[in-house]
């Protein structure tokens, strides 16, 4: 059974999609993130995420975290938490918040530059295998 497995193709309720490739032994894992969304509007193009994974126990549904670099289209940096759920009809839904960063040019604007927010995955496709 690939419960609460991260590897495959996830959307979220913005319709972004987010593809985790193998999932590591050690819990680490990589993948790629297109995001329907952006900060000034405009064109996105797939950024690469990194993320880790804690190691499935018995009864316990695994949390994770991954960050996803805005490449080729901003400076933003983005930092995901979760934890992974499978509910009575074997549907896995991740449930995350986030930190989206965007680079402001002084100090003083720091305070502006960090938005918090919630994303709920569920899965596009099952991988095979
Ligand atoms: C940018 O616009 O500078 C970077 C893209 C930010 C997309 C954010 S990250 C949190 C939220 N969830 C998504 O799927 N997209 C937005």
């Amino acid at each position: 059974e690939r419960k609460c497995q991260l590897s495959g193709l996830w959307r979220n309720e913005q319709d972004s999609l987010m593809e985790i490739s193998a999932v590591r032994d050690n819990g680490d894992f990589q993948g790629k993130y297109l995001t329907r969304v952006t900060l000034t509007g405009g064109c996105a193009h797939t950024s690469p995420l990194k993320g880790a994974q804690q190691q499935p126990t018995d009864g316990v549904w695994p949390t994770f975290a991954f960050t996803v670099r805005w490449d080729k289209f901003s400076n933003a940096t983005t930092a995901f938490t979760g934890q992974c759920f499978v509910d009575s009809g074997g549907k896995e839904t991740l449930t995350t918040m986030w930190l989206l960063r965007e680079a402001v040019g002084s100090l003083e604007e720091d305070w502006k530059a960090t938005r918090v927010g919630r994303n709920v995955f569920t899965r596009k496709r099952t991988p095979k295998g």
